[in-house]
């Protein structure tokens, strides 16, 4: 090869790696490529417990029923200790979830041209399609394609929604309705678990986003991650994943995988939680391993403050001993931290902390 030719030839793979994951290995695939290869004390096998813990199980039924203030123990404990607790006998039937992961996993499976209709730079396009954490600055490349869907108020954006596969908007009106509807109860059982029923902040109309993730499998998973360690933004996610493990909560420096429940959530604290929460409630950072075996399919129902609203710590948990522990925090800063040069070398809700 001459030397004129690498330079053709590295703009080639970069707008390769561009159009997804799914996308290269359809193209066929024996090893990783380096732009998708992290620094060794980065990699999915580092310090992962083995096995031996849990991650705590609320049922949702107890909760509405006799049994609310054990339940209510149980969830403040799982929100103090890990951020995370995986939720069962939710009330959402089987039918509406397995349609939901039908559908979303056929439209990965639509042929790219399909796909790269909904791809966008843009980090607010309603609907948008994309690979990685941020494409538009990530140095290493994750092993993940993603469908991004705003769904509230729906009928600002069904309409933008695929209209293929024929039946995707459909299953995610029903789904997201149902997910939405959800994650008011769980966030008044939260609410009330820290004692401070009646936040009118809290209750008011939101934001929903729905995000799929595809992690196709990997021939040297090992060396790679589908998502890098992160904490989400918003109040809460509910998080449905297939029966493939990926999903890692990190818990006392080190990992603890996440085992699906077949029809369960697995629910987690964002960032605008736990300033609301002053610091009680955690928003934990996590991450997503990939494996060789199987592709795995996963959709986060992301809730937050609509998107003009400040999150500010409720008076109620605020005194001489709990001082504020964060800044009041908007949006337009979030933004302004992923664009910054501190993102990745620092969380987020660091650099909103007050000292
Ligand atoms: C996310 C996320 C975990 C998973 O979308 O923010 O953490 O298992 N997903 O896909
Ligand atoms: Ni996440």
């Amino acid at each position: 090869m001459s030397l004129q030719a690498q330079p053709y030839i590295h703009l080639q793979q970069q707008i390769m790696y561009q159009k997804g994951v799914k996308h290269l290995c359809d193209n066929g695939l024996t090893h990783v490529p380096n732009k998708y290869i992290l620094p060794e004390p980065e990699r999915s096998q580092n310090l992962v417990v083995d096995g031996c813990i849990d991650l705590p199980v609320i049922d949702f039924a107890q909760l509405q029923g006799a049994d609310r203030p054990q339940v209510l123990a149980s969830i403040s404990r799982a929100c103090q200790e890990f951020g995370f607790f995986q939720l069962e006998n939710h009330g959402i039937a089987n039918e509406t979830i397995g349609k939901m992961l039908d559908v979303c996993k056929r439209f990965f499976e639509l042929p790219f041209e399909e796909r790269q209709r909904y791809m966008s730079s843009d980090l607010y396009a309603p609907v948008r399609y994309g690979t990685s954490f941020n494409q538009n600055i990530d140095s290493v490349f994750c092993w993940r394609d993603f469908l991004k869907l705003s769904c509230h108020p729906m009928q600002d954006f069904a309409s933008l929604w695929p209209s293929s596969p024929f039946d995707l908007r459909e299953a995610v009106g029903d789904y997201s309705t149902k997910t939405r509807h959800l994650y008011q109860r769980v966030m008044e059982g939260i609410l009330e678990s820290l004692g401070v029923m009646n936040e009118t902040a809290m209750s008011e109309e939101g934001n929903q986003l729905m995000m799929a993730n595809w992690y196709p499998e990997c021939p040297q998973p090992q060396l790679t991650l589908g998502l890098p360690p992160h904490s989400d933004y918003g109040l809460l996610t509910l998080l449905l994943q297939d029966q493939v493990e990926g999903l890692q909560v990190q818990h006392k420096d080190k990992w603890v995988t996440v085992k699906p429940i077949p029809n369960s959530f697995v629910v987690n604290i964002g960032d605008q939680f736990e300033i609301f929460s002053n610091g009680r409630y955690k928003s934990v950072v996590h991450r997503v391993a990939v494996n060789s075996m199987r592709s795995r399919l996963s959709v986060a129902s992301l809730h937050s403050l609509h998107i003009n609203r400040n999150v500010t710590p409720s008076a109620k948990l605020i005194d001489e001993s709990n001082p504020r522990v964060y800044r009041d925090t908007s949006f337009a800063d979030f933004l302004d931290y992923l664009s910054s040069s501190n993102f990745k070398s620092k969380r987020f809700l660091e650099s909103r902390k007050l000292y």
